[in-house]
């Protein structure tokens, strides 16, 4: 049998161009050829928006709304809600067991967003063991590789972690570890520079954007700021727009030859924007489409996402039958 693709996003609101750089290219490759498993993570979501339920609840949808605009096959890639497998919660119970505290303190990835969400001091425990809850999610399917965005390796490390530990103690051979597959352009900046596309910070562009809005944000983008005149030579390194052409005009020629005219000075940012607008809208038209047309069937949608979460729980269940055998836990046969 093929093996076993795993990989998730929060649904805290839509999916934006940095998702689709850093995992959704991948997913939309490897489906062809693995057995892909897509979790719309509300439990992981409600970690740092347990206040907030409501939001989380809208965004399942719109998330598998984008899953299926961008092109994953309903045919091919289980999309499901992780909340429905309550059978994940109980293995993240099992692999807490396994983890110190010092350990989780540690993950770099929590610790930048406890930083950017200023929670040092009020942690929640539940935010600062998802990346336990997480192993649950990908080895409860015994996945075998996890598409991600590079800031997902921590993660990817410490459920292998956990994989060593639990077989160590309960019996080889029973979890199996995975592989983080990171895309070459790991990570997209954000419109204005920063070095991640991330909703809280206002920097993104969505995949269902809007042409209108696609063209302001685009105009609006951080450029070299000391580029102020036509006839100045501007940089190339950290300056979003060529970024953005690196990962999405597929004339690679016509960006190499935007870069040197840019970097020779003789290139305004104005032109160069226009020129990336188009661009992207080329890149998005379809998949905005796609997406307006699926909204009109929101019955369909989450029919599909019904179905996969059936699936998914089939699978999920099946691993831990073999996990309570192997804790001693299968008391009634
Ligand atoms: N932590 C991931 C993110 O923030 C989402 C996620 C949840 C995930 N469960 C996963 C990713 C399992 C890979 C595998 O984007």
């Amino acid at each position: 049998m093929a093996d076993i693709v795993l990989t998730g996003d929060r649904p805290t609101g839509q999916l934006h161009l940095g998702h689709y750089v850093g995992s959704l290219a991948n997913r939309i490759r490897m489906q062809d050829s693995y057995q892909q498993f897509v979790m719309i993570a509300d439990v992981q979501a409600l970690t740092d928006n347990y206040d907030n339920p409501q939001k989380v609840r809208e965004n399942v949808f719109e998330v598998a709304l984008d899953y299926l605009a961008v092109g994953l096959d309903p045919e091919k890639t289980t999309i499901f809600i992780q909340s429905m497998i309550p059978e994940i919660a109980e293995l993240t119970v099992f692999y807490l067991n396994l983890v110190t505290l010092a350990r989780v303190q540690r993950n770099p990835t929590v610790k930048t967003e406890m930083h950017q969400k200023g929670l040092e001091n009020r942690i929640p425990v539940g935010f600062l063991v998802y990346p336990v809850s997480q192993a649950a999610d990908i080895t409860i399917f015994r996945a075998r590789y996890v598409p991600v965005g590079e800031d997902q390796l921590p993660m990817i490390e410490q459920s292998n972690e956990l994989v060593r530990s639990f077989n160590r103690i309960y019996g080889e051979g029973i979890m199996r570890e995975a592989e983080a597959i990171v895309p070459k352009i790991a990570r997209l900046p954000g419109t204005d520079g920063s070095a991640k596309m991330s909703k809280s910070m206002g920097n993104t562009i969505y995949l269902g954007e809007s042409s209108d809005v696609l063209y302001k944000k685009v105009m609006g983008m951080y450029t070299d700021p000391n580029h102020v005149r036509v006839s100045d030579p501007g940089k190339v390194e950290g300056n979003p727009v060529f970024a953005y052409l690196d990962a999405f005009d597929p004339d690679t020629n016509e960006v190499e030859r935007l870069k040197e005219q840019y970097q020779r000075g003789g290139l305004g940012d104005v032109v160069l924007k226009k020129y990336l607008f188009q661009v992207l809208d080329t890149f998005l038209a379809p998949i905005r489409e796609r997406r307006a047309m699926l909204a009109q069937d929101m019955a369909y949608v989450k029919n599909v996402v019904e179905q996969g979460t059936g699936k998914a729980r089939s699978v999920a269940s099946q691993t831990m039958r073999n996990v309570r055998a192997a804790m001693h836990l299968d008391y009634f046969g």
